[in-house]
């Protein structure tokens, strides 16, 4: 059988049980150009929860549907020439055991890495750390450089990537024990615990020199915080805003933005990893031997079992993973 957790219906408010219903269907039979793909690993990303509100950078998830997903694989059968039985494959199949895609959908992983890294910390995760820094950043030895959801997947990586570019790392985190974990585990120079209350005051203490390059994980009140805290010409990386996906409706932005933007001569710019997978080869590259020489480490937070995948994306939005969260099938 092939087992799925459907997109039921769209949550008011957080996300809940409710949102998903479990399924159990016949295991698909690949076309001519087709494979058919066993899920190893399912990645867990606050995006899962965002595709709920609406069309972003890909279409709005549709109740009924499976639940949306980037997944890593194994090919158990192929009607397509460029794959064989035994590749192991990337792609955004969703929650469930099997899939039958064609080949332009699935790409072929060849970095000889386990699948806890190359779900998270030598894919999406990884790259988005690296291009969102290095390229959209441009972090210079000396800066300092603050990254939101620091003990996250993205923010683990930001933070390393940061300190190997020579740069002064202080990142937020939800709880005394994250950021405890931060400085003295990932080489963080300081971590703010946002939850704490006060939080622009303690940016302030734990950034004397200001902030020149701001990683934003989380939009909202770190956001505000860092924005007046910027240095002349800052840049801020805007990579996601967290705190505003797992609600109804999100809450309007800092009203002071356009002024200190202006007066700080600042530049605030989004991105998508997949703007720069043209690159994909050589940062893979370099972020394996990062962690190959101990020089980064790769956080993985792994759940056992598809069954427990809301369970997991819910304990998300509750900061209960340390590094990337993903699911074991
Ligand atoms: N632009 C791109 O191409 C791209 C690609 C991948 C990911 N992203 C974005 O990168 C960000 C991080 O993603 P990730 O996969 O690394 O997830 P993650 O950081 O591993 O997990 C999300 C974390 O967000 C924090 N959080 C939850 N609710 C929050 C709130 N209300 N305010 C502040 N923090 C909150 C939690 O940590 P605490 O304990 O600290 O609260 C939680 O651990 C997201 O915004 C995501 O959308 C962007």
């Amino acid at each position: 059988m092939n087992r799925q957790w459907l997109y039921a219906k769209q949550p008011q408010g957080k996300i809940g049980a409710d949102t998903f219903e479990w399924t159990e269907t016949a295991i698909p039979v690949p076309r001519d150009g087709e494979a058919l793909v066993q899920t190893r690993m399912l990645s867990l990303d606050p995006a899962n929860r965002a595709w709920m509100m609406g069309k972003t950078y890909r279409d709005a998830l549709e109740p009924g549907q499976v639940m949306s997903g980037f997944a890593i694989g194994e090919v158990v059968e192929s009607k397509t020439g460029g794959l064989k039985a035994g590749d192991i494959v990337e792609g955004d199949w969703g929650w469930q055991d099997y899939a039958a895609l064609p080949a332009r959908r699935l790409a072929k992983r060849t970095t000889q890495a386990p699948l806890e890294l190359l779900i998270g910390p030598l894919s999406v995760t990884g790259l988005t750390a690296y291009f969102g820094l290095l390229e959209v950043g441009q972090p210079k030895p000396g800066d300092t450089v603050l990254v939101s959801a620091a003990a996250g997947a993205v923010g683990t990586m930001v933070g390393q990537i940061a300190r190997l570019a020579g740069c002064r790392v202080v990142g937020t985190a939800g709880g005394q024990d994250k950021c405890d974990w931060l400085t003295r585990e990932l080489g963080f120079d300081a971590a703010v615990d946002y939850k704490a209350g006060g939080v622009r005051r303690a940016l302030a203490a734990a950034c004397p020199g200001g902030i020149d390059v701001y990683f934003d994980n989380t939009g909202g009140a770190v956001l505000e915080a860092a924005l007046s805290l910027m240095n002349l010409r800052g840049r801020i990386v805007c990579c996601g805003n967290v705190s505003q996906y797992d609600v109804d409706k999100p809450a309007p932005g800092p009203m002071a933005v356009p002024g200190l933007v202006v007066t700080k001569r600042l530049r605030m710019e989004g991105f998508i990893v997949m703007d720069f997978y043209d690159r994909r080869a050589e940062a893979e590259a370099r972020l394996a031997r990062w962690v190959a020489e101990g020089r980064i480490k790769a956080v993985v937070d792994v759940v056992d079992g598809l069954d427990k995948a809301p369970d997991a994306l819910i304990g998300l939005f509750a900061g209960k993973n340390r590094g990337k969260m993903a699911v074991r099938v």
